[in-house]
């Protein structure tokens, strides 16, 4: 890159828009734990240990899961902006809340990043029941070779055996994490929540827990309307890493946005599943029987087609104020 290009000004407008966009990511029950520094040229990626979840999130992945979600969705916002980003990860051993610095300089618009940018306007997660059209293989092919190119792997589960591990997994964490003391607390908190900037809101969430969906969550029960109990063909994806370290969940959130921003520009539902690994038999049984000790997994998706009706709401964000703050140092 030439010394012109090197020294044209970065527009803090842009910035600030692109960091509004990425706060669209996913977070482990809408927590949004995440905080923005914003400086002349670089931006600063904190974990907000105020909406940490303890008892749903002990070891803190769902937490590193989301920011590192943000984390890819701003990458993405940059990058279709104009904005190239040089991101350095957990840049300071002293500051583990300090998650990213990303320093930041005059970048090119590939139209692979217009496509994703766009898809994060319109990406939901969606717990209904899915439909029984497969997902074309070069589908899950593209969102494997999209996971590989964040540093983390996706497997896709297409035999009976494993797919039903996978659910027997949800199944038990859903039945064993009601017993851990503040987890019913924090669902209950975060769940069917309206007019609030965060949490999970009614029209998210099903009207009934879902015997259709064994693998749903049982958040409290939302307004959201369900296939009248037919059952869910959704394709299970399991998403994981080398190892289990704070940098590996932090690059997994990565991976994770890349994956479902693609599945949403290719008109695909998805849902991630965190709650068997949450629970440590639950987490040590997919990595041992489903991944056969090769792979830390970090969360399970749910992929497919969804009905089409009714369209599901937005669910909110904080305001930028609120989220954004200038870089004082
Ligand atoms: C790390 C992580 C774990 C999640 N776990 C679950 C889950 O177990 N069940 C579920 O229904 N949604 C889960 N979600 C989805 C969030 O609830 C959802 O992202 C949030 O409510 C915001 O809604 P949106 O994705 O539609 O923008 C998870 C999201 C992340 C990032």
């Amino acid at each position: 890159m030439n010394s012109a290009r090197l020294d044209r000004a970065i527009d803090r407008d842009t910035v600030r828009r692109a960091i509004e966009l990425a706060t669209r990511a996913p977070s482990i029950h809408n927590t949004q734990p995440w905080r923005w520094l914003l400086g002349e040229r670089s931006v600063h990626l904190y974990a907000d240990l105020k909406r940490w979840l303890p008892a749903t999130d002990a070891d803190g992945r769902d937490l590193l899961l989301s920011c590192g979600a943000a984390l890819h969705h701003l990458r993405i916002a940059l990058a279709a902006a104009g904005v190239g980003a040089a991101v350095h990860r957990l840049p300071n051993p002293g500051e583990p809340d300090h998650l990213a610095a990303l320093e930041l300089s005059p970048g090119r618009t590939r139209d692979a990043d217009l496509r994703m940018a766009s898809a994060i306007a319109i990406r939901r997660t969606d717990r209904r029941a899915y439909q029984d059209w497969p997902v074309p293989e070069p589908y899950l092919a593209e969102l494997t070779a999209a996971a590989a190119a964040q540093g983390a792997t996706l497997r896709v589960i297409t035999e009976d055996r494993p797919r039903n591990q996978v659910l027997h997994a949800i199944h038990e964490a859903a039945t064993a994490q009601p017993a851990t003391p503040g987890y019913d607390l924090e669902l209950a908190l975060w769940s069917a929540r309206d007019a609030s900037p965060d949490g999970v809101p009614a029209a998210n969430l099903p009207t009934r827990p879902s015997a259709a969906v064994p693998a749903a969550r049982r958040f409290r029960p939302g307004e959201l309307a369900d296939r009248g109990g037919a059952p869910d063909r959704s394709t299970l994806l399991v998403l994981g890493t080398a190892s289990d370290d704070r940098l590996c969940q932090l690059r997994a959130g990565e991976a994770l946005s890349a994956v479902l921003l693609l599945a949403t520009a290719s008109g695909l539902a998805t849902c991630p599943l965190s709650q068997p690994l949450e629970v440590g038999h639950t987490r040590r049984y997919l990595r041992d029987q489903v991944l056969g000790g090769t792979l830390c997994p970090q969360v399970i998706l749910r992929l497919g087609w969804a009905p089409s009706r009714p369209a599901l709401p937005a669910t909110p964000r904080r305001r930028a104020e609120g989220v954004i703050e200038p870089l004082s140092r």
